[in-house]
């Protein structure tokens, strides 16, 4: 039956029955405390005059309210027992544990069963009917396992990011302290569009300077934040500390080691299936790590369900972050500086307008948009588009979208369309209002029909490019079609030149096995945008370059790229390497996380 909106055991009922003829308050906690260690059951004397009259009438289902700005992901119990076990394996013995916010309670029930040993637990929730369903689910525990001891429990319901929890760190200095739970799953810029005030008071908490807070890097984790305020309160109690979290908040924890320097070791992430678990398609692990310990900087990576079984170590390498330590330790000389400014494609923000087809494909300037209508345009600002979908393949020539490059370079005036180009000028104009809606304020006061991602580069006639969204570190290469570039969107990276013999090289660098291996050793593939401008511009391809013997680059060339019928010779390809001696510029590589990458990362 349900109470107070949650449903409880027949047994829960039947105690009650029996035990609430008093209903005197102090009695009644007292009584409950003695039978299953929950101290002050009941905050006051209308909640057991409200239980007793419930307890007397049946109640009627109540529908759930949206929960979308709690992260409300309940564990299921076989996954906080699940990862009980995991803890048991290291011999940890908690006396006091902290839920900090602790749903229904599964995690208070596995630690429960596991950990006998236990003389409090404090669980915190800002969901009232959470915090009963946990009470009661406690209270049944105790009725099935009458005889097991019984810790004092405080269940307390409140917003964790008022809670003090330096008061339990002061009282509990020399007990051994385990943090456990799985904290919300939703980021402040979530809760932002929700309208949601279920953020921490200092959010901008990892001190981001405004530039950040515009392109996005200021986005974060409510789970990241409750996870700092674990570590700043508990770091230096002796004890354990395992959450359930999304992988990059793992990631950021231990990429902010360098700096932060919380006394932590043997950090390790457990990876599960997030999608079979809770019905989220993220990549998530159970984040562990050992309290008071000389600071580490690396994680050891395992799968939650065959845990003993080293995957990777992630982590810090000197000052280099990467996602694989043993074969980065190999291959860390080919990290340095790209010669090649490595450019991010076109950001127009106005698909339906912007992406365009060919009617049946002819060769004619009939186009059709994404809203399904049909003009003619100008041939002089449509070029072919490439998508990341699109790079899959090696040598690409021509594509399946088309889009109106309307600038050459950012912020350039756009009167010249009106006069030159009517026919283009009318179909963009009869759209107006599509870009005047386009909702990022890079294209605050920018001229009429503003694009980004455009400059030199963008009209460079061959190209070799990347996804910065698949799992796959395979470049193509790009030539022009009808003697016009191929443009890429957003999702891609490119180096663009003016000499095909160049891009071949290139593309035969980049291709090869130690670039390859290079990139799966710094790459994590578990972000969202796994290859970006900054990674892309650490491949040395000098160093990659004098590696390779020209006997390696024209068997390449023989076998896959044969088609192109360029002459490829040892003098070539000397050349070539000298070219690569020029650096880009320091300023340019300050640039390399663009306003527009981070905004869709
Ligand atoms: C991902 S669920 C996990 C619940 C529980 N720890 C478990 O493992 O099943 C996150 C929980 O955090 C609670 N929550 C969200 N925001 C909170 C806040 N500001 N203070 C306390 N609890 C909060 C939600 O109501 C929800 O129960």
């Amino acid at each position: 039956m349900k109470v107070f909106e949650v449903n409880i055991t027949i047994k829960v009922v039947d105690f009650f029955k029996q035990n609430l003829k008093k209903n005197d308050l102090i009695k009644v906690n007292q009584l409950l405390k003695e039978f299953c260690g929950i101290s002050e059951f009941f905050d006051n004397q209308n909640e057991i005059s409200e239980l007793i009259k419930i307890l007397n009438i049946e109640q009627n289902i109540i529908s759930e309210p949206d929960r979308a700005e709690y992260g409300d992901f309940q564990t299921p119990k076989n996954l906080s027992d699940l990862t009980c076990k995991l803890l048991q394996t290291k011999n940890i013995n908690p006396q006091i544990v902290i839920e900090p916010t602790c749903g229904k309670g599964n995690f208070i029930l596995s630690v429960l069963e596991h950990f006998p040993q236990i003389e409090k637990i404090f669980g915190i929730e800002i969901y009232p009917k959470y915090v009963w369903e946990t009470k009661f689910s406690i209270l049944n525990y105790f009725i099935i396992n009458s005889q097991k001891q019984k810790p004092e429990i405080l269940i307390i319901n409140k917003n964790i990011f008022d809670f003090d929890f330096q008061e339990i760190s002061k009282q509990h200095k020399e007990k051994n302290i385990l943090v456990i739970g799985n904290p919300p799953w939703v980021t402040n810029s979530k809760l932002s569009s929700l309208n949601s005030l279920n953020l921490p008071q200092k959010s901008n908490f990892k001190n981001h300077n405004g530039f950040d807070a515009i392109t996005g890097k200021g986005n974060f984790d409510i789970a990241e934040y409750i996870a700092l305020m674990i570590l700043n309160n508990f770091s230096n109690h002796n004890g354990h500390f395992a959450f359930l979290q999304k992988n990059s908040v793992t990631k950021n924890i231990v990429f902010d080691q360098l700096k932060n320097k919380y006394s932590i070791a043997n950090i390790e992430k457990y990876n599960f299936d997030a999608k079979k678990e809770f019905s989220v398609a993220t990549d998530a692990s159970l984040f562990y790590c050992k309290l008071n310990q000389k600071h580490s900087t690396i994680c050891n990576e395992y799968d939650l369900y065959e845990p003993t079984k080293l995957k990777y170590q992630l982590g810090w390498f000197k000052d280099k972050f990467v996602a694989n330590l043993t074969s980065y330790s190999e291959l860390h000389e080919f990290d340095g500086i790209c010669p090649n400014v490595w450019r991010q494609g076109i950001k127009h923000d106005c698909s339906k307008i912007m992406e365009l087809e060919k009617i049946n494909g002819q060769n004619i300037n009939k186009y059709v948009n994404q809203n399904n209508e049909q003009f003619e345009i100008e041939n002089d600002l449509v070029y072919c588009i490439l998508k990341s979908s699109d790079l899959k393949t090696g040598i690409i020539n021509q594509s399946r979208k088309y889009t109106i490059v309307t600038q050459t370079k950012i912020g350039e005036n756009t009167d010249f369309i009106e006069t030159d180009l009517p026919k283009t000028y009318q179909y963009l104009n009869s759209k107006i209002e599509f870009f005047n809606n386009r909702k990022s304020s890079i294209y605050n006061n920018k001229p009429k029909f503003s694009i980004f991602g455009v400059g030199d580069y963008s009209f460079k006639k061959y190209k070799v490019a990347i996804s910065g969204f698949y799992k796959s570190t395979e470049f193509s290469l790009l030539l022009p079609n009808n003697d016009k570039s191929i443009q890429l969107d957003d999702t891609c990276y490119f180096i663009g030149f003016d000499k095909l013999v160049y891009a071949v090289y290139t593309y035969i660098i980049l291709n090869h096995k130690i670039t390859q291996e290079f990139l799966n050793s710094i790459i994590f593939f578990d972000s969202k945008r796994p290859i970006t401008k900054d990674i892309l511009m650490r491949i040395d391809l000098l160093k990659i370059a004098d590696k390779i013997q020209f006997t390696g680059v024209s068997e390449f060339y023989e076998s896959k790229l044969k088609q192109l019928d360029i002459s490829i010779n040892e003098q070539g390809w000397i050349e070539f390497k000298k070219s690569l001696k020029n650096r880009p510029k320091i300023n340019e590589i300050d640039l390399f996380s663009t306003i527009y990458e981070n905004e869709m990362s």
